[in-house]
């Protein structure tokens, strides 16, 4: 007997259920990622549309659904894309749809110098197709790299949305910059 598929609009029921009952952002992440593993196997759950990159662009962002307790977006990773380490001031579940993605994860030792940090490798990760990644304070400072030469695509979900939310990235010499992502592509 054929499963039903596992919709946007189902997860986006579970993801005000969930937000709305729990805080806590490990019980959230925890809660959100089988889930999230569930709806990437659903072929059609990004339209084609927001399956690519803008001509010439190196990334596709696009908003899927925007809620006040969290955010749905596709993100499209151009061959070779690399995003250096940065942080995202929120819990964030993160699932590939296609192809794959290597993460780095890593730990932030403020130094005595302002504006300058030691970022320690913690771990690399590669993910393919239907693998999940939780971002929560503490641990949620990373780099995403596609090693291959095309398109990756996944879903970000996040508890806050990140156009014009400030946060930071760093250099490889651990110094500081301030980091604001722009609006979506697609609203
Ligand atoms: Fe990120």
């Amino acid at each position: 007997m054929a499963t039903a598929t596992y919709t946007l609009g189902d997860f986006i029921a579970d993801l005000d259920r969930i937000t709305r009952d729990e805080t806590s952002p490990h019980v959230i992440t925890e809660r959100v990622a089988p889930l999230l593993a569930k709806l990437v196997k659903n072929p059609g759950v990004v339209p084609g549309e927001f399956r690519r990159r803008p001509q010439g662009q190196p990334r596709g962002r696009y908003m899927l659904h925007r809620a006040p307790r969290f955010n749905v977006t596709a993100v499209v990773w151009g061959p070779r894309e690399t995003a250096r380490a940065h942080n995202h001031e929120t819990w964030g579940v993160i699932g590939v749809i296609d192809n794959e993605i290597e993460e780095t994860r890593y730990r932030v030792e403020e130094g005595a110098q302002a504006g300058r940090a030691t970022l320690a490798v913690k771990t690399v990760m590669h993910h393919t197709p239907g693998a999940i990644s939780c971002l929560v304070p503490g641990d949620e400072v990373h780099a995403m790299h596609n090693p291959t030469d095309r398109d990756t695509v996944e879903i970000h979900v996040y508890g806050k949305d990140l156009s014009g939310l400030k946060r930071k990235t760093w250099d490889a010499d651990g110094t500081e910059k301030p980091l604001i992502t722009p609006k979506y592509m697609n609203c």
